[in-house]
C-alpha cells in the first residue's frame, strides 16, 4: 500500500516500543546487550571527547564538500557498464563506473509511523516477491503453519531474511536470481502453541534450524515494471538453492586445517556444516555473494565444560563459560552434538566467518574465508584497486568492537569464462587483514598506552593495522591462524579503534569512499567504559551515526585514510544530531542505521534496525554529494516489530528490494496472539519487498 491521504500528516509517534524488544535480543543476538559487552581491552581510551568536535567538523565538511561535486545535477541514467547483462558480474566493478549523475532525491518522503504495513512514497508501488515457508527448491510442500517439519523447511523459504542480493541472468533484464541470508528465527511466532525453548519438541529444533541459512532462487521481471516475483519451482531447477546448518562449506585460507578448527567429525580442519545467523552480505564484483556469520556464538551451549585456557577466547565472543546453557538457549545440542562445545570445543569455532557463495552454480561448495578473520561479522563489501585486487570492507557489530579490511594478495580476471570464474573465486584466499585505528596521523604518535597523544590532537585521520601478511601473523605473540580464528583478541592487542557497532561497511560505486553504519552504543560512556571519541561522538548514543572514509591517494589499498562524520543520526531538534550541514528542519528524522546501499546515481540508502524515536524502521535515502548531501528522505517503512533489511537497489534504478525481518518482534506476541498479521492478515511472515516507480513517464527511483 502507498500511504493513504490522511495518513500523509506527522504521526504520533508509538508509546513503549523505543529500540528493541526484550524478544529481539533473545534471538536475534543471543541478549548480547543484557551481558557485558565482551571487548574489555583498555586498547583506544580517548578520554571523553565533547560534542563541539561536530560542530567544527561540519564547517570543515561544509568548507570542502562542493569540490567534488560539480557534476551531481543532471537526470540518474543507468550505467551501460551497469545493465544487468553479464552472467559473471551484477554490476560494474565498485569503484570503475561513470562519474555521478544523480539530481535532488525526486520522492516525497513518507512520514514517521507505527502502521503496520509496508508503506511507500505516493507514486510507488510495493509487493511481497517471496514469503518466509514458501517454496524454493522443487518438491517443497505449501507452507502450512500448522504442519510445519523439517523436512519442508529445509525446501522453503526461510526465517528473518536479512541481506539480499540480486544479479543478473542473461542479457534483457528479465530474470535474475535473488540471494537471501536467513539471519535467525523467533520461536514463538513460528510454532502455534509453543512453549519454550526447554520443552521445544526436536522437530521444532530441526525447523528452526533449517529455517537458517541462504536461499538462492530465480526471479522474473513483471511486464516492463519494476516489479519482480519467483519463478515457479518447477521451472526454476537450475538455480534455486537452499544453504542450511546441514550444507558443507569448505575453509579456506591461512587457518584452514589448524588444529583450532578440527574437530571430531572433520579432523582435517576444512569441511564445517552450515552457516548461522547471517546477517549482511555483499555483491562481489566477480557476481559472487558474500554473507557475515554474526552472532553465533548464541547456538552453542556447554562453554562452562571446556578447558579452562580456552574459556577467555569464547568468552571474548560472547560464548557463556559459567553455565551449560545460557538464558534462551536454544538447545540445539539435543538435536546435533555439534552444538555442545563440552564435547566439541572447537566447533564454534567454525562459525563467524565471511562466507562466499557462487549462486550461479547451484551444486558448488561454498567457502568460509578464513583469510578474512573470524569475529562478529555483519558483513563485506568489494571494492577493487587499480591494479584490480578485491579490498573486502567489513565491521564486527558488537559494542566497542572493530572495523576491518583484507587486501587480496591476487588480482580479478574480467570476463565470464570459466577459468576467469574459478580464478575469481580463490581471491578471498590469501591477502593481508587490517583493523582499524582512528585518530592517529602515525603509529609514531601513540606512547604504547594506546592512548590519544596528551594534546587530543584528532585530525580526521586514520590507519590501517595489518593482522596478518599472507600466512604471516604480524601481531605479537600469536601464530597465523591464532589470529584469523581470534581475530579480537589480536586486534585488541594492536590498539584497533572500539566502534558504536560497525555493521554495514560499504564502499561507494562511483567514488570509492568507504560508508560504515555505526548502529548505536547506550554503554559508550558507562561507569568503566569507554566514553565518547571523535568516531564515536555521543555518550549514550541511542541513534548512532554514518562513518565517511576516503583512502588515501583513493587506493583502496592504501594504509591510512582520513574520515569524517556525515550523519550524527536522531530527532533532528537535539542538538547532538548532524545531518553534513544540511537544514534540519527539511530532513526526516532517522535512528539507528544498520544496512547501507547506493542507488545508481550514487545516493546512500540507509536501512534502520531498532529505530528509538519511535516509528517503525525504515529505509532513507541521502544525497552525499552536493548542496543536498545531508537531506535525509524517509522512503519507506516496515510494519510493526519488523527491521528494515537488505536494501538493494538494482543497477537500473527500477526496482528496490527490502527484506522486511521479524515483523511482529514484540514482546508476548505468539502465533496466536501476533503483534503483526503482515503481510497476510492472519499472523507475520517474514518476507521480501520489491518497490517501484508507477508515476507516469518515470520508472525509475529516487533522482
Ligand atoms: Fe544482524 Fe548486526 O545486525
Ligand atoms: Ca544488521
Ligand atoms: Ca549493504
Amino acid at each position: 500500500m502507498t500511504v493513504p491521504p490522511e495518513t500523509r500528516r506527522l504521526l504520533p509517534l508509538a508509546d513503549g516500543h523505543l529500540g528493541r524488544s526484550a524478544m529481539t535480543c533473545t534471538y536475534r543476538c543471543g541478549n548480547a546487550c543484557a551481558h557485558p559487552a565482551p571487548n574489555t581491552s583498555d586498547n583506544s581510551y580517548f578520554g571523553d571527547l565533547v560534542d563541539a568536535h561536530l560542530s567544527r567538523r561540519g564547517l570543515l565538511r561544509l568548507g570542502a564538500a562542493g569540490a567534488i561535486v560539480a557534476g551531481f545535477t543532471a537526470a540518474g541514467g543507468l550505467p551501460a557498464a551497469a545493465t544487468p547483462s553479464r552472467p559473471a558480474g551484477a554490476a560494474a566493478p565498485p569503484g570503475r563506473g561513470p562519474r555521478p549523475g544523480g539530481g535532488a532525491l525526486t520522492f516525497s518522503p513518507i512520514p514517521p509511523n507505527t502502521l503496520d504495513a509496508v508503506i511507500v512514497p505516493n507514486g510507488y508501488d510495493h509487493a511481497v516477491v517471496i514469503r518466509w515457508g514458501e517454496p524454493v527448491v522443487a518438491g517443497a510442500p505449501a507452507f502450512d503453519v500448522h504442519r510445519q517439519s523439517p523436512a519442508a523447511q529445509a525446501r522453503q523459504f526461510g526465517y528473518n531474511n536479512d541481506f539480499l542480493g540480486v544479479v543478473p541472468i542473461g542479457s534483457d533484464g528479465r530474470r535474475a536470481l535473488l540471494f537471501a541470508n536467513h539471519e535467525y528465527t523467533n520461536e514463538e511466532l513460528m510454532f502455534p502453541g509453543w512453549t519454550g525453548h526447554e520443552t521445544a519438541t526436536a522437530a521444532q529444533r530441526r525447523i528452526a534450524m533449517l529455517a537458517h541459512g541462504l536461499s538462492v532462487l530465480e526471479l522474473e521481471r513483471v511486464g516492463r515494471t519494476g516489479e519482480w516475483r519467483p519463478v515457479p519451482v518447477d521451472r526454476a531447477r537450475r538455480y534455486n538453492r537452499r544453504i542450511t546448518v546441514e550444507t558443507a562449506f569448505r575453509l579456506t585460507g591461512p587457518a584452514a586445517g589448524s588444529p583450532l578448527l578440527r574437530t571430531k567429525a572433520d579432523p582435517t580442519g576444512t569441511v564445517a556444516y552450515g552457516t548461522l545467523n547471517n546477517c549482511s552480505g555483499g555483491v562481489t564484483p566477480w557476481g559472487t555473494m558474500l554473507s557475515g556469520e554474526e552472532n553465533f556464538n548464541q547456538y552453542f551451549v556447554g562453554g562452562d565444560g571446556v578447558a579452562e585456557a580456552d574459556k577467555p577466547a569464547l568468552r571474548r565472543y560472547g560464548i557463556e563459560t559459567g553455565a551449560r546453557y545460557p538464558s534462551g538457549s536454544r538447545r540445539w545440542d539435543s538435536v546435533d552434538p555439534r552444538f555442545d562445545l563440552t564435547a566439541n570445543p572447537n566447533e564454534a569455532n567454525r562459525f563467524g566467518w565471511i562466507v562466499e557463495v557462487d549462486p550461479y552454480d547451484r551444486k558448488s561448495t561454498p567457502r568460509k574465508h578464513t583469510a578474512l578473520g573470524r569475529f562478529k561479522h555483519e558483513g563485506a563489501n568489494i571494492r577493487l584497486t587499480a591494479d584490480d585486487r578485491a579490498v573486502a570492507y567489513m565491521g564486527d557489530d558488537e559494542r566497542f568492537d572493530y572495523l576491518y579490511k583484507f587486501v587480496s594478495d591476487k588480482r580479478m580476471r574480467h570476463g565470464s569464462s570459466a577459468a576467469a570464474r574459478a580464478h575469481n573465486l580463490t581471491l578471498l584466499d590469501s591477502g593481508t587483514l587490517y583493523v582499524a585505528r582512528f585518530g592517529f596521523t602515525s603509529a609514531a604518535e601513540i606512547d604504547g598506552s594506546g592512548k590519544l597523544p596528551s594534546d587530543g590532537a584528532f585530525d580526521g585521520s586514520g590507519e590501517w593495522i595489518p593482522l596478518v601478511r599472507g600466512d604471516k601473523s604480524l601481531v605479537p605473540g600469536m601464530s597465523v591462524d591464532e589470529v584469523l580464528v581470534h581475530t579480537r583478541l589480536a586486534a585488541d592487542k594492536v590498539g584497533a579503534t572500539k566502534m558504536d557497532r560497525p555493521e554495514d561497511v560499504q564502499p561507494h560505486p562511483i567514488t570509492g569512499r568507504v560508508y560504515a553504519a555505526l548502529t548505536n552504543n547506550t554503554d559508550r560512556g558507562k561507569a568503566g567504559k569507554e566514553g565518547a571519541t571523535e568516531v564515536a561522538p555521543r555518550n549514550g548514543n541511542r541513534h548512532g551515526h554514518i562513518l565517511e572514509l576516503t583512502e588515501t591517494r583513493d587506493d583502496a589499498a592504501a594504509e591510512t585514510f582520513r574520515w569524517d562524520l556525515p550523519l550524527v543520526c536522531g530527532d533532528p531538534n537535539d542538538a547532538s544530531t548532524y545531518f553534513a550541514g544540511y537544514d534540519k528542519a527539511k530532513v526526516s528524522p532517522i535512528s539507528c542505521p544498520d544496512n547501507v546501499a547506493f542507488d545508481p546515481a550514487g545516493n546512500l540508502w540507509i536501512a534502520t534496525d531498532g529505530n528509538a524515536l519511535g516509528s517503525n524502521d525504515g529505509l532513507f535515502a541521502m544525497p552525499l554529494e552536493g548542496a543536498e548531501r545531508g537531506h535525509v528522505k524517509q522512503f519507506l517503512t516496515v510494519p510493526r516489530g519488523a527491521e528494515t533489511c537488505g536494501p538493494f537497489l538494482t543497477p537500473d534504478g527500477r526496482s528496490v528490494f527490502v527484506a522486511v525481518q521479524h515483523p511482529g518482534e514484540v514482546d508476548g506476541a505468539s502465533v496466536e496472539k501476533p503483534a503483526s498479521t503482515w503481510p497476510d492478515g492472519e499472523y507475520a511472515r517474514p518476507s521480501v519487498v520489491v518497490t517501484w516507480r508507477v508515476a507516469p513517464g518515470e520508472t525509475r527511483i529516487g533522482a
